[in-house]
């Protein structure tokens, strides 16, 4: 099962365990991480679960796709790290990801 760890804009550190096969998303709404809206439950359509993958892990993912890419367009202060958490599939390799979250999502 793994951990991600989800670090806000203050550097305060929470931790979520999700199920392999669940997405980064999930994790934070599930487990009442504040950041993640997930607004449209995870169908690419509202921008409001955008995190920023840290640096150390952002070779492990797979690139977005080009909707995942034209969504983020409509996040609140996207970087080059941007993501949009229900798009990142947790696998036993991602256990202990660590994704840092905007200071708003809208
Ligand atoms: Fe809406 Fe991710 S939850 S785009």
């Amino acid at each position: 099962m793994p951990t991600v760890y989800f670090i806000d804009a203050d550097g305060n550190q929470f931790e979520a365990e999700a199920d392999s096969g669940t997405n980064v998303m999930e994790a934070a709404v599930d487990n009442f991480i504040d950041g993640i809206v997930g607004e449209c439950g995870g169908v690419l359509s509202c921008a409001t679960c955008h995190c920023y993958v840290d640096e150390k892990w952002q070779a492990k993912l797979d690139p977005p796709s080009e909707q995942e890419e034209d969504m983020l367009d409509m996040a609140v202060e996207p970087k080059d790290n941007s993501r949009l958490s229900c798009q990142i599939e947790l696998t036993d390799e991602l256990d202990g990801l660590v994704v840092h979250l905007p200071k708003t999502q809208f």
